[in-house]
């Protein structure tokens, strides 16, 4: 019995999110909880005769909290897409001031409710919103850092993308699986292009078109917010970023197979290879790698590739590691304050 909760899922990223999630065969329980048009998103997608059952959950007021808590109770699997989007002109920093207390606020039902599940954190600015639910659950005394998961798989979708879109002859965009890691926004992302089967056709690019193709995957999102002119940010490419990452640890749940995804997480010392990260990556204590999924989440941080990259990226990481460091302390001492 899989149930699976969507925090926000009324909103432009959660309509389609939980409609691919209607779709999995894995999935028995749907459970969709927002605080505004739920009844309508839930009863419509009710209507689809896959076999899961959906239920929607909506406060009846600010101070109600049962809805979130019947929404959570005994969810095996969270993603949360709560929270408000950029407009042309903004950093996904702006968001922190009204995200950051809509996260805290669910994180603290998480923790109530489901406490065991695991948590997929897609709002902005992700660098910081995840150490808030990571100080948030601590607080709550059930915080396992293998169980949660910033999500900055659309930084990988874009990688796989834009390198095939220079090489439409001899590529398709599903021929790449591109590892990105550092945080999610602008120079915190850093694509390494110089490893695996993109390797190859990296090489044939100039120096400029190599600068160029790594800033488009910085600023991917910036092309979006531009091209829906105010009406908000990536919502159907982040729906099927942030379903492949839950589908992944859904299947990792009864697979033996290798199932490896990059997400921000917690290099915390519990979790095979991330002492040997946080060390490679100057002490941060959340960084975005590639890991193996598990039965119980994150088994273990794939941080050799952190020992391969190329003189360039290295310059890359240095500029994303003084980014990131602030973005986590911000989140932290939101949390903690
Ligand atoms: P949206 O405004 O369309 O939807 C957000 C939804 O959250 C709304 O339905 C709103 O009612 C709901 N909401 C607000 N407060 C809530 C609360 N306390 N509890 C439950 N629901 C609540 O926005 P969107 O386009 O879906 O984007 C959502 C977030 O995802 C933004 O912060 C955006 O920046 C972020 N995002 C992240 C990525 C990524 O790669 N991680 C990609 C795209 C967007
Ligand atoms: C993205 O990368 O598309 C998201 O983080 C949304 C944004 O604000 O760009």
């Amino acid at each position: 019995m899989v149930k699976v909760a969507v925090l926000g899922a009324a909103g432009g990223i959660g309509q389609p999110l939980s409609l691919l999630l209607k779709l999995n065969q894995n999935v028995d329980e749907l459970s969709l909880f927002d605080v505004v048009n739920v009844p309508g998103v839930g009863a419509d997608l009710s209507h689809i005769n896959s076999d899961s059952e959906t239920k929607s959950f909506l406060p009846s007021s600010k101070e109600d909290k049962t809805a979130l808590a019947s929404a959570l109770s005994g969810s095996n699997l969270v993603i949360i897409p709560a929270g408000i989007p950029r407009k042309p002109g903004m950093t996904r920093d702006d968001l922190f001031n009204i995200n950051a207390g809509i996260i805290k606020g669910l994180a603290e039902g998480i923790a109530e409710n489901a406490p065991k599940a695991f948590v997929l954190v897609i709002s902005n600015p992700v660098n910081s919103t995840v150490p808030i639910v990571a100080e948030t659950l601590k607080q709550k005394g059930v915080y396992d850092p293998a169980r949660l998961f910033g999500v900055t798989t659309l930084d990988i979708v874009r990688a796989n993308t834009f390198i095939s879109q220079l090489f439409p002859k001899e590529s398709k965009p599903s021929d790449f699986n591109i590892n990105v890691i550092g945080g999610h926004s602008g120079e915190t992302i850093v694509p390494l292009y110089s490893q695996g089967n993109s390797k190859a056709f990296y090489d044939k690019l100039s120096e400029e078109q190599k600068k160029e193709l790594i800033r488009r995957v910085q600023f991917g999102g910036d092309e979006v917010v531009q091209a829906k002119g105010g009406a908000g940010s990536a919502t159907l490419s982040m729906a099927y970023a942030g379903y492949r990452l839950a589908e992944s640890i859904l299947k990792a749940l009864s697979s033996s197979e290798d199932i490896i995804e990059c997400t921000y997480l917690n290099l915390d010392s519990s979790i095979k290879g991330a002492s040997e990260a946080k060390e490679l990556v100057g002490g941060l204590d959340f960084f975005s790698l590639p890991v193996k999924l598990g039965k119980n989440g994150i088994a273990e941080v794939k941080y050799e590739i952190l020992n391969k990259i190329s003189d360039d990226e290295k310059k890359l990481l240095a500029v994303a590691k003084e980014q990131l460091s602030g973005n986590i302390s911000k989140g932290v001492s939101f949390a903690t304050k």
